[in-house]
């Protein structure tokens, strides 16, 4: 293998990609106890892997997690989680023994910025150690999202009042394990296969495997240092400490004087090449890599980033810090969904965190999928095929509970088995048995509902016809299935059920649940009757597939009228479930300065499920999903009296508040939920930020400007409407979907028109 990198670019050309302000985030003072946080918010992915934004020298407190979209693993802990692979960002810089880092030194001069219109995250320092000697170290990190397996760092290093010799480190780290600060959790999801150099001359490799299904990962790398474009690295020495692999060597440092150091990082697994292969193909990407230079890929990456943002980017004439903030959620989601592998979802902290494991929830289909279908429909197709893949998996839950057709597990992985543990843990460090896996079903009507706004927003018919009717007939028959007769009533009910709002488990029917149930059970139906009229030959074949027949047609049709459907007597108001109208009714009263609800002092006497508060967005997500079912009187008289009684407990609900606030007149209000969904994470609001991004509610807020302010729509003919309601104050908001095949830019005014053009 012969390494070099050719082109002497190191300075001046790379710090010119650095974007203006309104697409940088800083971190202009380091606090320990912020860091777990901006790991979160500085976090790299490519569609492939992810890497959380900690210290290249590592610090105390941190969980730096290194994902590849895909890898799970389950071993002694609850469920098959996202595995954490080894670390390749280990850079390390002595002097005399002296760590040059920022919990070892004085820190003069400390910036972070973190650069999402090019996926990129910059580094400025200046460090003084014990000695009195300045150190300044800057660059950057990037996950090539040109070429997905590489990651590239590069450090410049001057000493500012010293010579010496600096002892550069560059470590993999194998042995980092998830939930590394939570005892109960804590586990080591992959056992160290080798520990070796990468070639004979340079750079280390740690190839892994998981445990349970001795999936393989190899994750390789090089360092080099270079004055002038000349490299002037020491002789390299290679050392391996059990599962840490590391590369180290001298360089001669003079006052004044700048090193460049690059690190050129590869990664490939088994799920990509064969597993016998995997060392050469890094070897490979890594000589490619040197071999094209640091430069050329960085600007191949930004390019990437810019047709990303050409698509996805929204435009606001003013509230440039709330324009960020959207851009910043933007950034995350853009940055997760993959293009080309349809047998990977997006969970619900992307690649940015431990929580939830990596997994898919209702989140992709309620609440990311309408993003993706509008903007990158590439990206939505591999969303909803995810689905279709894990169908048989679905059928297979159904029939292990009892019931017929599909039931989608509450919390998806890479092999449709339901991974939600049964247990959690508390903020206080209480086990808590969690019961959503065995009662929160709603789901499956998600993934149906998300199939059919799927395919309203792209047109795409031939995965309708190929591939979505069937997820449609099979859920719509664990629907009809999971549907009890209760003949004294002479109606069907859905017992034993959690809806959205996750804080009353399990009640009786759900009206949410059974809203959508019903709506899965009459599209299906009608769907089927159209095919029958307008392509027979399709319509026997789909019914043979799936054994459907005109008996079991007229069977979901009699379900479906006689689902019960609770309702305040005599008044709109939906009963969120049988029995909720005769809890403690609590009305929430102060909100705090940020202008959100402070829990009623009722709590500290009584358990939230005794009261009549609720977690999220349940009734109101109804009127927002099966909207033309309701009345706008309807509408407005749920939201009044619901949005009373929800606590936000899940990031879930602002956006969805956002809207249905809009569509009932509250513009006021809309627009502060706009901004507690915009900054949830920027400004910790959730105060989980550190377990990752709530991917969910990016895809909100993408839906608040688009659907909501901007009041875009696809009605069941395919056709586009557009409906503005603008804040106070926003003259022009600018934004693009695609539609029909073609691309569209859109332009709202504040006097509510609108402008659509052609690009
Ligand atoms: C919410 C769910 C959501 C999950 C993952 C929970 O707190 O209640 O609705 O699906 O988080 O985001």
């Amino acid at each position: 293998m012969e390494i070099k990198d050719s082109i002497n670019i190191f300075e001046d050309k790379i710090k010119a990609l650095k974007s203006e302000n309104e697409f940088i985030i800083p971190e202009s003072l380091y606090n320990e106890k912020e860091n777990l946080k901006f790991e979160s918010l500085f976090a790299l992915s490519n569609s492939y892997l992810g890497i959380r934004g900690s210290h290249e020298e590592g610090t105390k407190i941190s969980l730096p997690y290194f994902y590849i979209n895909g890898v799970f693993d389950k071993s002694e802990t609850f469920m098959r989680e996202l595995a954490t692979l080894p670390n390749p960002l280990g850079i390390r810089f002595y002097i005399e023994k002296e760590l040059i880092g920022i919990e070892d030194c004085e820190i003069l001069e400390y910036l972070r910025e973190f650069d999402i219109k090019n996926g990129i995250l910059w580094k400025s320092l200046i460090l003084r150690d014990s000695k009195g000697r300045e150190t300044k170290i800057e660059g950057c990190r990037f996950a090539s999202r040109k070429n997905i397996h590489r990651i590239g760092i590069i450090y410049n290093l001057t000493p500012i009042n010293y010579d010496g010799i600096i002892e550069v480190e560059s470590e993999t780290d194998g042995s980092i394990i998830n939930f590394a600060d939570a005892p109960r959790f804590k586990v080591k999801h992959t056992v160290t296969l080798k520990n070796e150099k990468l070639s004979d001359f340079a750079g280390n490799y740690i190839e892994v495997s998981t445990r349970d299904r001795n999936l393989h990962i190899g994750v390789g790398s090089y360092i080099d240092a270079f004055k002038d474009g000349e490299s002037v690295l020491g002789n390299r020495n290679f050392n391996s400490f059990g599962e840490k692999s590391l590369e180290f060597a001298d360089v001669k440092v003079k006052a004044g004087e700048k090193i460049n150091f690059v690190k050129y990082i590869a990664v490939y697994t088994e799920n990509d090449v064969h597993k016998e292969e995997i060392k050469k193909y890094v070897t490979k990407e890594i000589t490619d890599f040197t071999e094209k230079g640091f430069y050329k890929e960085i600007v191949d990456h930004c390019l990437e980033y810019s047709k990303l943002w050409d698509m996805a980017d929204i435009k606001i004439d003013c509230d440039k810090e709330l324009n960020k903030a959207i851009r910043f959620n933007i950034f995350h989601l853009m940055s997760t969904g993959s293009s080309t592998n349809d047998s990977i979802n997006i969970g619900a902290k992307l690649l940015t965190g431990e929580e939830y494991g990596g997994h898919t929830f209702w989140d992709t289909e309620l609440f990311m999928l309408p993003f993706f279908s509008y903007v990158f429909p590439d990206i939505a197709k591999n969303l909803v095929r995810y689905r279709f893949n894990l169908l048989d998996a679905a059928k297979e839950n159904a029939q292990k509970n009892g019931y017929k057709g599909a039931q989608y597990p509450w919390e998806s992985a890479d092999d449709g088995t339901e991974q939600c543990p049964a247990y959690t843990i508390e903020p206080d460090g209480s086990c808590y048995r969690c019961y959503v896996a065995d009662y929160e079903h709603h789901v499956s009507a998600a993934v149906a509902y998300g199939i059919y706004n799927y395919t309203r927003i792209t047109g795409d018919l031939e995965f309708f016809y190929n591939k979505g009717i069937y997820i449609l007939i099979e859920t719509a028959r664990f629907w009809a299935s999971r549907c009890e007769y209760i003949e004294k009533e002479d109606r069907y009910e859905i017992r034993k059920v959690t809806g959205p709002d996750e804080w009353h488990e399990p009640v009786d029917n759900n009206v949410y649940t059974n809203y959508l149930a019903r709506w899965n059970l009459l599209y299906v139906k009608r769907k089927l009757d159209e095919l029958k009229k307008d392509n027979y030959s399709l319509y026997s074949h789909v019914l043979e597939k799936t054994e459907f027949s005109d008996k079991e047609a007229a069977k979901l049709q009699a379900i479906a009228d006689k689902i019960y459907l609770p309702k305040m007597a005599g008044r709109n108001i939906l009963e969120q479930f049988e029995g909720y109208f005769d809890l403690k009714d609590c009305i929430i009263e102060k909100y705090d300065e940020n202008d959100w609800p402070i829990r009623p002092d009722i709590l500290k006497e009584l358990t939230v499920d005794k009261t009549s508060l609720i977690k999220q967005a349940d009734v109101v997500m109804l009127m927002y999903l099966l909207e033309n079912e309701f009345s706008a009187e309807e509408i407005k008289d749920n939201y009044h009296y619901y949005e009373k009684r929800t606590l936000h407990g899940s990031s879930l609900s602002p956006a969805i508040y956002s809207i249905v606030g809009l569509r009932t007149g509250d513009k006021g209000k809309a627009y502060r939920y706009l901004r507690r969904a915009a900054f949830i994470d920027l400004l910790n609001l959730q105060k989980n930020t550190r377990e990752g991004i709530h991917a969910a509610n990016a895809g909100g807020v993408w839906q608040v400007i688009v659907f909501g302010f901007a009041g875009v729509k696809t009605d069941d003919k395919g056709e586009l409407i557009i409906a503005p309601n603008m804040p106070e104050g926003w003259k022009n908001l600018n934004f693009k979907i695609w539609h029909n095949g073609k691309r569209l830019s859109i332009n709202t005014y504040d006097d509510n028109s609108y402008k659509i053009e052609e690009i």
